[in-house]
């Protein structure tokens, strides 16, 4: 098993290199056994990480994947959006499951709660069609809104679940304004104060004490010599500054999100390990050099069962992106990558590696933020043999076939960073590590 200790062995994060659904859960899942914390920094419940082992399968969407692990504690950042209603359904169902949440579980006081107009707001701007607002193909779940409301400064937080006049206050008026745009801009039916207040007031009787200031608790716990995992959501692409805006989420999903996604300093940060498929996928409308939209895509698809973990959208697919990979190892400082999926391309006849974007005749190393010119970019392709072979059992790098090492160099080659594991199947024993970190 592997033995994480660099650069800093104290503070590690796990970051999806690409856009999303990389495999972050079942990489953190592996790695928070050395752990003692495992903190979530931004984004809500648009995330989806799966886990799976002892034949069963865990979603995971406001809680830490470490949560399946026995005695790791499970931080909810400042940065985070929570839906307070469905965090409840996700502890119930850990619940149901032998897991106990309540006693292992901190909430920032700072994160921002996801109301019910947050959802209406998302779906209502989703649905129009009259070329008033793009069409960004989120979750639905509200995360645009709730973060709008954060950064016009009229959102409420967590700790505000602690004060209930003044949570009635903010709630009161917030649904007055709300209720102007639901009504006169999207024709729809305005929400009910009350009932959000009675809904709010229900689940806080349970989750109350588990609301804490973070910042302290960090500071407390980094002193102490405790081990933290930051594991992030969604990818490098889907970065609010530095993904292919505006399809994007409304969180900073690089390294820089979890400094202040947590309130610890960025010096504290160590190893940062970057989950990268072997392929590309992307959820939601937006550009996609690589994207395969015929049959070879739809063979990815099927084979690798690319459909959401929260929405369940089928997933489109392409070939690997090393310009993406490479722009999101310089963004994060990445240090090692965990190569996952790899079986999925084990029926290929060859694979292809997109080694750089051509635009108007020049090849380039780097996502343009003109979404017209991203429209041009033709993908520069190396072909490689594929291997034929199943990779499931395999369970030691140097047993791998010869074409799968070659195109794992070519990975490391190209994004210039070392590779830490390969995964070749969802279970926890379906694992590859190439390093030890001593
Ligand atoms: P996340 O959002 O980054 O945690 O990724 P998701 O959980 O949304 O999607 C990854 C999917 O791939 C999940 O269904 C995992 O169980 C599955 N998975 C993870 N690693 C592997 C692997 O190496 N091979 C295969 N075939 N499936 C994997
Ligand atoms: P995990 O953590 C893949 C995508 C949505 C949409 C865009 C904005 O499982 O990797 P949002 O609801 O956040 O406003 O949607 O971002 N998106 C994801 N795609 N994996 C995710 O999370 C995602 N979370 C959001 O599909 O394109
Ligand atoms: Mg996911």
């Amino acid at each position: 098993m592997q033995n994480l200790q660099s650069k800093n062995s104290q503070i590690k994060a796990v970051i999806g290199t690409q856009w999303g659904d990389e495999g972050k859960g079942k990489v953190v899942d592996l790695l928070s056994d050395n752990f003692d914390i495992v903190a979530r920094y931004q984004g809500g419940p648009n995330a989806g990480h799966t886990v799976k082992f002892d034949g069963k399968t865990f979603i995971l969407h406001h809680i830490p994947t470490g949560i399946l692990r026995p005695d790791i504690s499970c931080v909810l950042g400042n940065g985070m959006v929570i839906n307070v209603e469905s965090l409840m359904e996700e502890i119930e169902q850990l619940s149901d499951k032998s897991i106990d949440v309540f006693s292992r579980l901190f909430i920032s006081e700072n994160a921002h709660i996801i109301m019910p107009y947050h959802i209406q707001l998302d779906c209502a701007s989703e649905a129009c069609d009259d070329g008033s607002v793009e069409v960004i193909g989120t979750t639905g779940r509200g995360i645009g809104p709730a973060y709008a409301d954060k950064a016009r400064r009229t959102g409420i937080r967590m700790g505000d679940l602690l004060n209930f006049n003044i949570l009635e206050k903010k709630v009161r008026s917030n649904v007055l304004y709300t209720n102007k745009i639901l009504e006169t801009v999207y024709s729809k039916k305005p929400c009910d104060a009350d009932e959000i207040l009675s809904l709010l007031e229900r689940h806080s009787r349970l989750i109350k004490k588990n609301i804490i200031n973070t910042q302290q608790y960090f500071y407390n716990s980094v002193k102490q010599g405790k081990k933290i995992l930051l594991e992030g959501a969604q990818g490098t692409h889907l970065d609010i500054d530095f993904g292919t805006y505006p399809f994007v989420t409304s969180s900073n999903t690089t390294i820089g999100g979890a400094s202040t996604g947590l309130g610890i300093g960025p010096k504290l940060i160590g190893d940062v390990i970057g989950i990268m498929k072997a392929y590309t996928t992307r959820v939601g409308n937006g550009p996609f050099p690589t994207e395969l939209t015929g049959e070879i895509g739809e063979k990815i698809r099927e084979i690798g069962s690319e459909f959401g973990a929260t929405t369940g959208r089928p997933r489109r697919c392409g070939w690997w992106d090393g310009v993406a990979g490479k722009i999101s190892a310089q963004l994060n400082n990445i240090d090692y990558l965990a190569i996952t999926k790899l079986d999925v391309l084990d029926s290929f006849k060859s694979i292809k590696l997109c080694v750089g974007y051509k635009i108007n005749g020049e090849i380039v190393q780097y996502l343009p933020s003109d979404p017209d010119v991203v429209d041009r970019i033709e993908p520069v392709y190396e072909e490689m043999e594929g291997w034929n072979t199943e990779l499931r059992e395999i369970r030691e790098y140097d047993k791998l076939p010869v074409q799968a090492k070659k195109y794992l160099e070519r990975i490391e080659e190209f994004t210039e960073v070392e590779i830490l594991m390969v995964s070749v199947g969802p279970r926890r024993s379906e694992t590859i590590w190439k390093k030890d970190l001593t």
